[in-house]
């Protein structure tokens, strides 16, 4: 029997009983399915495709248009679980109505369950505007991808006091906005804990530790399947890339001997319609 489609409510429930939360991330249809079969709670549609699945060195490329067909094929592939759209650059940024029009493109044109969006105290009136119009807002705060240049790179944050203490008044301010959950991205445990505990809503982690209700990562990365460069904070549970590229030589060499295609991949012609033929001929 399919579970039950994941909701808010199931979330919060299973904060409070201390049941960590499942999320990955998930770009198409295949992966999708399998994500379901699993019964991962969210499924997170990332700007990160921007990297893994089209090779730029980072999120600013992406555009809504290409979220919206991405996360499409992911809802349809994962009618149970909770999915996310991820607000690219520029889609949330430049004002509160593109905010609430491009939120509720994700829901209406992709059939998400909510939205994500960067940053802190700073977005607390977008994600107020937009939960005012009915759509759940995740935050994320930390290491923001769409601020790489401010931030100077890919690196952990929130390790100095004043650095901690802002990031502990971002969840507040965006917990006070309305959002229903946020993501802490690549920051000490000891804070993860600090937020964690004072929050009344769901806080994942994705290199933030234990603490947090519950963990994400981004499954390019943690099937092996993308290796530009790998975060600290990846666990690899299989070699994708290894797999699949020892596959491909193997492919090859059976069409360089001949090996493949097999009898067994061929399609038979009756012997009968074999010999009309040749007196065709
Ligand atoms: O786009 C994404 O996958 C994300 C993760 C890095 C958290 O936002």
């Amino acid at each position: 029997m399919p579970r039950a489609k994941v909701t808010i409510p199931y979330l919060f429930d299973k904060k409070a009983k201390k049941e960590p939360i499942t999320m990955l991330t998930c770009y198409d249809y295949p992966m999708a399915l399998l994500e379901e079969k699993a019964e991962i709670d969210i499924i997170l549609c990332g700007d990160s495709l921007g990297m893994t699945v089209y090779g730029y060195n980072g999120t600013l490329p992406v555009t809504m248009d290409m979220m919206i067909v991405h996360a499409a094929a992911v809802t349809r592939g994962a009618p149970t679980a909770f999915v996310i759209g991820d607000m690219p650059f520029l889609s949330y940024q430049v004002s509160k109505e593109e905010a609430v029009r491009n939120a509720g493109r994700f829901m209406q044109e992709a059939g998400t369950d909510a939205v994500k969006l960067e940053g802190g105290a700073i977005m607390a009136e977008t994600v107020k505007a937009i939960v005012n119009a009915g759509i759940p807002v995740m935050g994320h705060i930390g290491l923001t991808p769409q601020s790489i240049s401010a931030l100077g790179g890919f690196k952990a944050q929130g390790r100095s006091a004043e650095a901690a203490y802002r990031l502990i008044k971002d969840a507040e301010a965006l917990e006070a906005a309305g959002a229903f959950s946020i993501l802490l991205e690549a920051i000490p445990p000891e804070i993860s804990a600090i937020i964690t505990e004072k929050a009344r809503i769901p806080i994942i982690s994705i290199g933030a530790g234990l603490p947090c209700d519950g963990q994400l990562l981004i499954v390019h990365d943690m099937l092996g399947f993308f290796d530009r460069f790998t975060p600290k904070f990846v666990k690899k549970y299989a070699d994708l890339n290894g797999q699949i590229f020892q596959a491909m030589l193997q492919y090859k060499e059976e069409v360089h001997q001949q090996a493949f295609p097999g009898k067994e991949h061929t399609y038979g012609m009756p012997a009968e319609e074999m010999e009309k033929l040749h007196k065709m001929l």
